[in-house]
């Protein structure tokens, strides 16, 4: 079995926030991520599939036809968004987290790659350059 990743970026706003929490209590669990007005960050997303290389283009999968994939169906409804509000496959009231989105992450490619004969092996996601989280569909 072969892996094969692709590295993708994108800015986008949220706020970490428990309605039913004083602002006292969101700020001690959430930090700045419970800014009232919002802030945001530069994503960057690794998305990993496995497979065997085909024996004529030694390819898992075109990694270019990967890379539009993850646009289509990922990042452009990420970037430029407020991922509490505009993303319509985020479910409202969800914490937009990096451990929650790369789950949303996963089961949009995990739908799109059906088609292909590689698998979705992983999905890292950076919020910032010292913490990401990984998930890889259990
Ligand atoms: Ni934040």
């Amino acid at each position: 079995m072969v892996y094969l990743t692709r590295v993708e970026r994108f800015n986008a706003a949220h706020k970490l926030w428990v309605e039913d929490w004083t602002e006292e209590q969101n700020l001690a669990t959430f930090g700045k991520c419970a800014n009232k007005n919002w802030h945001g960050h530069n994503y960057t997303l690794h998305v990993t599939v496995k497979g065997k290389p085909d024996p004529i283009t030694g390819f898992i999968m075109d990694v270019k036809k990967l890379s539009v994939l993850i646009k289509e169906h990922v990042v452009d409804y990420l970037d430029h968004s407020n991922l509490n509000l505009d993303v319509p496959f985020i479910p409202k009231g969800m914490q937009p987290t990096t451990e929650n989105l790369a789950v949303v992450i996963w089961n949009r490619l995990s739908e799109a790659l059906k088609p292909y004969p590689c698998q979705l092996h992983a999905i890292k996601l950076w919020e910032t350059e010292t913490i990401y989280t990984e998930y890889y569909g259990e």
